[in-house]
């Protein structure tokens, strides 16, 4: 599936959010996550965010791999 990083903090453009046919991309505080349970990883949303935030979780860099690891959290605590 697809992660998003630390661009979009404080950005959110929002622009994936009408790109995604399945809507797994949820606000959060200071950035936008994507729910990689329902990601049908069909790219859609990659070329749609201005800064380029977007990413396949496979091939984050890996200063952005904490992103994958808050976005877990994101989904996973109350
Ligand atoms: Fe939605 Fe497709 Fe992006 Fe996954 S890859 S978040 S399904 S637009
Ligand atoms: Fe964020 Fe880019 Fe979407 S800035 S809200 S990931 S279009």
């Amino acid at each position: 599936p697809y992660v998003i990083g630390e661009p979009c903090i404080d950005v959110m453009d929002r622009s994936c959010i009408e790109e995604c046919p399945v809507d797994c991309i949820y606000e959060g505080g200071r950035k936008l996550y994507i729910n990689l349970a329902e990601c049908i990883d069909c790219g859609a949303c990659e070329p749609a965010c201005p800064v380029e935030a977007i990413s396949q979780d496979r091939k984050i860099e890996p200063d952005q791999e904490q992103f994958v690891t808050d976005n877990k959290r994101f989904f996973t605590d109350p």
